[in-house]
């Protein structure tokens, strides 16, 4: 059982938390005016740029000035922000409450490390490569077709079932890199609603298909029934082809060929079926959403090979020793994590939008929710003690330019202000000149277009200058000033996508050690789990029915009277 540890500090009991209330208080009294501070200060953009290896970052059209940085970075002082990460970084149980390490930055750490970190009593790093040297092994075995399916077929198609943490990171990173992909392709199943799966192996050719079962647990009833019926499509289609026949050997080498498994609990990868020779594990103290660089990822090393893994690796590794190399006052990692605690908690803003101007990166914004919420959606510190101010803030997001025709007039003018991040790339993976113009160049114009207007707006004499009709000039304003951080690249490449991912898994830290919260449980998707357990068999069982409450017994009765 976990020891219950020492109460957090109270963040809003901190010198600095009660000064940035004032300072908060004195900046709005004064009226918030990026303008004028830009105006007044010819550095604002040289003070608030960082550059690390494949990004840079600008800070300035955020709602800070000189003040407000020395104030949130006192509270990171305050708050013991640089001490709690060297204790993550050291494998210490920080996830109090399921008493685990969280060690993520462990799975990227290079070979040359083993022996330096021992974590629950195991080389961790020694670990960790073990594994990576059998995931590499085997995807080129894949790749190279000496790994053949049981008809002796070369693997074209790698299925990929999971979810939440065993899905979302995968997807995400397959996706974004796809511009090089130099594999077998992959489809990714994570619904339990069965359209998913009936959709991702429509037109497979079984024979050339390889799944890869991907669930920490290996208890997850929406990966574990995908993968039922994944062994069900496979062997029935197999039998149907003639390939395999109905004897008990034959299913056992189908699925020894065609499954695999990616999991810490090999226990049950053997019950289901799977030989442990063909199962890649990893450890408690790698959480399922900071799991994409672990054997998680086993379907991108078959896809784009062992170098653009490693690379990601590399990425990943960058960044982690740049936050906690570099000091508080310069590193941007840590200020991108004060700053949306500046704007979620003295501000009182609420969501923060992410906006990826990538195509490649359309799921980044669904990676980053379950990575920032289901981390730190908590209304308990991490000794069990009520919150003492609101945390989690709500990530969401598309990729521009489609959201610009969708929800930036809310960002725009709405009441609602949405601190954005803007993210975007110099060079292009499709660099194409249309009727004389440079395409990339006009997407970024409108990257550069969104973050300018948000923050400068458009006075009321410039659209009257326009010649607008008196009364419509409001509904043509812009007040600005609205929160914007510019994240822009040199290229998307596996090592920029890797800092990308370990930038936001650490502002999640920052936020979540402020807020004492433990950013590593997520007790939170268990009360529905256990209901849809129970609530299930009363689409059939009257007894089951009766048990449950009134809203729930009457949708039943509508699906119950509407089931064809
Ligand atoms: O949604 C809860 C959760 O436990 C996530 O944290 C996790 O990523 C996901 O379910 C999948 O879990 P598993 O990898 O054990 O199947």
């Amino acid at each position: 059982m976990p020891t219950k540890p020492a109460a957090p500090i109270d963040v809003t009991t901190t010198a600095a938390w009660k000064a940035l209330a004032d300072h908060y208080k004195d900046l709005t009294d004064k009226g918030i005016s990026l303008k004028d501070w830009f105006e007044a200060d010819p550095d604002r953009v040289a003070k608030l740029s960082f550059d690390l290896s494949d990004l840079h970052f600008d800070l300035s059209k955020n709602l800070i000035t000189d003040e407000t940085v020395e104030l949130l970075l006192q509270l990171a002082r305050e708050m013991g922000i640089e001490e709690r990460r060297d204790a993550m970084y050291a494998g210490e149980h920080i996830n109090t409450t399921e008493d685990r390490a969280v060690f993520h930055t462990g799975l990227r750490r290079p070979a040359s490390e083993k022996g330096q970190f021992i974590v629950d009593g195991a080389d961790a790093v020694a670990d960790v490569h073990e594994v990576l040297d059998r995931m590499y092994d085997f995807a080129d075995r894949v790749r190279s077709g000496e790994w053949k399916g049981v008809t002796g077929k070369k693997i074209e198609t790698i299925v990929s079932i999971g979810i939440g943490g065993s899905d979302l990171g995968p997807v995400m990173i397959y996706e974004a890199l796809k511009a090089n992909l130099n594999g077998p392709a992959a489809r990714f199943v994570s619904n339990i609603d069965p359209n998913d799966i009936a959709e991702k192996v429509k037109g497979l050719d079984p024979e050339t298909t390889l799944i890869i079962v991907v669930s920490k647990t290996f208890t997850t009833l929406e990966t574990i029934t995908n993968a039922k019926m994944a062994r069900w499509w496979l062997l029935d289609a197999l039998r149907k082809a003639g390939a395999i026949d109905d004897s008990a050997e034959k299913e056992a080498e189908a699925i020894a060929k065609h499954f695999v498994a990616v999991s810490t609990n090999l226990e049950l990868v053997a019950d289901f079926g799977i030989d442990p020779k063909n199962a890649f594990g990893f450890w408690s103290w790698v959480g399922g959403r900071y799991s994409t660089d672990s054997a998680v990822g086993l379907a991108l090393i078959i896809s784009y090979g062992k170098e653009t893994f490693q690379q990601l690796l590399a990425g990943f590794h960058d960044m982690d020793i740049y936050f906690q190399e570099t000091p508080l006052e310069k590193n941007v990692v840590a200020l991108m994590g004060l700053i949306n605690i500046w704007y979620n908690n003295f501000f009182e803003f609420e969501t923060h939008a992410v906006l990826p101007y990538n195509q490649y990166l359309h799921r980044f914004p669904a990676y980053l929710q379950q990575l920032t919420m289901e981390s730190n959606g908590k209304s308990v510190r991490w000794d069990g003690s009520p919150v003492t101010c609101s945390t989690g803030e709500i990530f969401w997001g598309e990729p521009g330019t489609n959201g610009q025709h969708a929800f930036y007039q809310l960002i725009h003018q709405g009441t609602k202000p949405v601190p954005s991040d803007f993210i975007a790339f110099a060079n292009s993976a499709n660099p194409i000149q249309c009727e004389g113009q440079d395409v990339h160049e006009l997407f970024l114009g409108n990257f550069l277009a969104q973050t300018k207007a948000l923050a400068f707006g458009k006075t009321a004499d410039e659209v009257r200058a326009e010649g607008t009709p008196e009364w419509i000039v409001p509904a043509r304003c812009f007040e600005g000033n609205r929160p914007t951080t510019s994240i822009f690249g040199i290229e998307l490449t596996p090592h920029a996508l890797g800092e990308l991912i370990a930038l936001y898994e650490h502002i999640t830290f920052v936020e979540g050690t402020v807020w004492g919260i433990n950013s590593f449980d997520q007790w939170g998707v268990e009360l529905g789990k256990q209901l849809a357990k129970q609530i299930t068999p009363a689409f059939h069982d009257d007894d089951a029915l009766a048990g449950q409450d009134a809203s729930t017994k009457a949708l039943i009765e509508f699906y119950r009277a509407n089931r064809k």
